[in-house]
């Protein structure tokens, strides 16, 4: 499984679309929703009956859209975040959850026009407020995931740090295992250092931790030490705590 995913995701490298595909995809579902409660308040309040009927057409289209919009959300947690357990994902899957049982809920009943549109409007309600809230986690997951922008020598280094770190450890910090941030890490006193420990990562007790291995087919050499050089020049001097000393840039002359 892991292996198609890698593949899928390294096309999608090689067609140049390097970003996680669910924040694109998921103002399909979002944009339907509000669409559809939009309609069946007008159904409810100004007795435009047809209103209804788009409200149920539009409420389908959500809910088919929920399926590619979940799928591509567990893809790009799998490729990003090495399918790490984290809050804002569990969060998400039970908001999810609970968004399918809800458009699954108004779809029915909006079916054939039976039900009321008052009753209709406090599902679609329901759908609506799920998807704000998984907005607003998901939000927390794209925010907090910024990496520091640095001078352009170091941009491939920025790229792989995107592709690889970011989702664990976004400014320099770690989501998962908080007291041991990547900035001023005993780790980057030297690149040989670094990428061994990329290859094969321990925590310090020495037992394996939930940090995946990036072997040389997933980061290069030449790609390790373009990040090593990004991270020591750019995260680390805009992280608070004790810089290290590092060598000169290579862009300084
Ligand atoms: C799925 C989350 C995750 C990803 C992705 C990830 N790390 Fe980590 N990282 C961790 C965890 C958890 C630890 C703690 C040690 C362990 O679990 O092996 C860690 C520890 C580290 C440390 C040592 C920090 C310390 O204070 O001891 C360094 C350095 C590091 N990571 C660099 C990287 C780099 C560079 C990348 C990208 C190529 C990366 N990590 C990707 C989760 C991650």
């Amino acid at each position: 499984m892991k292996h198609y995913i890698d593949a899928f995701y390294g096309f999608l490298d090689r067609i140049g679309y390097m970003h996680p595909i669910h924040p694109a995809m998921v103002h399909m579902p979002i944009g339907l929703v509000v669409g559809a409660t939009v309609f069946i308040v007008i159904a409810a309040f100004a007795r435009f009956h047809q209103f209804r009927v788009s409200a149920h057409h539009v409420m389908v289209l959500a809910l088919i859209f929920w399926f590619p919009t979940v799928l591509f959300g567990i893809l790009d947690w799998q490729r990003y975040l090495g399918g790490a357990w984290l809050f804002v994902i569990k969060m998400k899957l039970a908001l999810a959850l609970a968004l399918l049982v809800f458009l699954v809920t108004g779809v029915v009943l909006g079916y054939r026009g039976k039900t009321a549109p008052k009753v209709l409007m406090l599902i679609y309600g329901l759908c609506f407020a799920t998807v704000v809230v998984l907005g607003y986690f998901g939000g927390q997951l794209v925010y907090s995931g910024l990496a520091p922008a640095g001078p352009p020598v170091y941009r491939a280094g920025e790229k792989v740090f995107d592709n690889n770190c970011t989702g664990c450890h976004a400014h320099g910090g770690n989501v998962i295992a908080p007291d041991l941030p990547l900035a001023h890490a005993s780790q980057l006193r030297s690149f040989e250092e670094f990428e061994q420990f990329i290859r094969n990562p321990k925590m310090p007790n020495g037992t394996a931790g939930d940090m995946p291995a990036f072997t040389a087919t997933k980061i290069s050499d030449e790609e390790a030490k373009a990040l090593y050089d990004y991270i020591v020049h750019v995260i680390e001097q805009s992280s608070p705590g004790q810089a290290l000393p590092i060598s000169p840039s290579p862009g300084a002359n």
